[in-house]
């Protein structure tokens, strides 16, 4: 979110008063998580600069504050450190590795250098009882990832949990609501993880859980208006649900002045650009500019059968279409874009840092410095799931909230070999066909990611009487937790068969259907 209490955009934060947890990010990979798991309990929290000043941090009122993990060692110079009197404020602390490490020297004890380096899955042991491990069975397994930790020689915390080589991986302090994890209870492999976090957040800090994600697209809209003042905000739509809720929170935050772009490239899947036009035309009345380059594209491709040429000229032409349409746009300040939490990690920035990054193959990247646009990222600290529950709220249909991923390049990453209109129309029928297939056996929502890919390849077959020499359609279909690793789905024979069928009698120009059964690594889940 573009309002996060961070010192690039201090906007709007306290202005609607409701349960707040901060996380103090110390740089850690996962402190963003941290956030997450946290409005997973229905109370809303942020990640805001581990150097927030006292006073800013007693003005927002926390109900609670999280240390995150970091790389550093507390005995680095430069390492980054926390101002003494947060312990004296009389708000329950959570300090999670290196933020526990951080309270235990600030506070007068001492932090070891760790002899062995402790580095994964840890079995961890209850040892005393207390609210923040209700409900925690006596032995769990946990994620540990550090070389220190906390020695505590002056008696500061009493051990709540303990592994073979930490005596202390779980603490609490004897006389402060300051409590203390070795390891990330905020990652997936520990187990319990999530519950810690909600004792912590219930049990400790005493929050109830009344957030909602309206009241995130309320601060959200809020913040959006505040910004923008009377000016106008661009948005390029793609179809995928990204763009589509950023254009649904400017609308209900500024209304006639959010002018959305779409960009038909003819290469869209089929039905594509009539929808984004129901959706904001009709649905909400956006003043929608419709780009129709669909020639223009085929012209610049034709004759290119080279992947990565596909995709930069795919790349160069986007941003020649959408920028000379933007500019007919008068009196655009802001450029809004659909980056999300993942995205920035991706692109290898910090959430520390104030730089604004863009997916490296997002399709309008570079388009906000080169026309002079400030950027909107409403979604920024987001996780994808949270988006999607967002856009339900914003009244964006199911259909739309749970589509599959679908590429910049679109279909001319899965037309392989040269593009042209009669083979971008033969996948555009059989990857509807698809599509629709998996819609009626329930699997579209089992599957992550699914398409049809014209192959450059002709093969004989019979039909009726008469020999055919025809393309070959290959169907791919895969499960995945992040894209960056997938598995081949085993689809049921009835699906592949019905597929099949309905590709070959329905689609003229092939006869053969193959089905991709590889995974990633060592193939990617696009074929180019
Ligand atoms: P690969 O093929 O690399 O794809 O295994 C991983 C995920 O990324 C999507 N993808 C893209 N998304 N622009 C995008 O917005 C692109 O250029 C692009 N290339 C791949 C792909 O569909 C899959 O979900």
């Amino acid at each position: 979110m573009t309002v996060s209490v961070a010192p690039t955009a201090p906007a709007g934060v306290s202005t609607i008063q409701e349960e707040l947890i901060l996380v103090l990010d110390f740089g850690g990979q996962t402190a963003q998580l941290i956030a997450r798991r946290v409005r997973d309990q229905n109370v809303f929290c942020q990640l805001v600069r581990h150097d927030l000043s006292i006073e800013r941090i007693q003005e927002l009122n926390p109900k609670g504050l999280i240390l995150s993990g970091g790389p550093a060692s507390v005995y680095d110079k430069g390492s980054p450190k926390v101002d003494p009197r947060l312990f004296d404020l009389g708000i329950p602390i959570l300090g999670i590795c290196y933020g526990l490490q951080l309270v235990c020297q600030t506070l007068g004890g001492s932090v070891k250098s760790g002899t062995k380096r402790e580095f994964g899955r840890t079995e961890c042991r209850v040892v005393a009882a207390d609210p923040f491990l209700n409900g925690i069975p006596e032995a769990i397994t946990v994620w540990m990832s550090h070389g220190d930790q906390v020695d505590d020689t002056v008696g500061l915390f009493r051990p709540l949990m303990s592994t073979s080589t930490c005596s202390i991986a779980a603490v609490k302090h004897h006389t402060k609501p300051i409590y203390g994890l070795q390891f990330h209870p905020e990652v997936t492999h520990t187990e319990q993880g999530g519950r810690l976090l909600a004792n912590f957040v219930k049990e400790v800090c005493g929050c109830h859980g009344t957030w909602k994600i309206s009241s995130l697209i309320e601060r959200e809209v809020a913040a959006i208006k505040a910004r923008v003042g009377n000016n106008r905000v661009i948005c390029g739509l793609s179809g995928g649900v990204d763009s589509s809720v950023v254009a649904a929170i400017l609308y209900r935050a500024i209304g006639s002045q959010l002018s959305c772009i779409f960009v038909d490239n003819g290469l869209l899947r089929k039905g594509e650009s009539d929808k984004v036009r129901d959706r904001f035309q009709n649905h909400f009345k956006t003043d929608l500019h419709v780009v129709d380059a669909k020639d223009r594209f085929l012209q610049e491709l034709a004759g290119v059968t080279e992947p990565q040429q596909k995709r930069k000229i795919i790349g160069r032409v986007f941003i020649e279409v959408f920028r000379k349409e933007a500019e007919s746009i008068p009196d655009a300040k802001f450029l809004a874009q659909g980056t999300l939490y993942p995205d920035v990690i991706e692109s290898g920035a910090n959430a520390d840092g104030p730089a604004a990054t863009i997916k490296a193959h997002h399709n309008v990247g570079g388009l906000p410095e080169q026309l002079g646009f400030e950027l909107i990222e409403p979604l920024r600290d987001l996780f994808k799931d949270e988006v999607r529950r967002m856009g339900l709220e914003l009244g964006l249909t199911e259909e739309l909230v749970w589509r599959h991923p679908f590429p910049g390049p679109g279909l001319g990453v899965r037309c392989l070999g040269e593009l042209s209109a009669p083979r971008l129309t033969k996948l555009r029928e059989a990857d509807a066909i698809v599509l629709e297939e998996l819609r009626s056996a329930g699997l579209y929502r089992v599957i992550q990611q699914a398409f049809a890919v014209l192959l450059p390849v002709q093969s004989v077959g019979v039909m009726g009487d008469g020999r055919t020499y025809e393309e070959v359609i290959a169907v791919r279909a895969v499960s995945t937790d992040d894209f960056m690793t997938a598995d081949w789905y085993p689809m049921p024979h009835d699906v592949l068969q019905r597929i099949s069928t309905r590709i070959i009698n329905e689609v003229r120009g092939v006869n053969r259907v193959v089905y991709d059964i590889s995974s990633k690594p060592p193939s990617t889940i696009e074929w180019e």
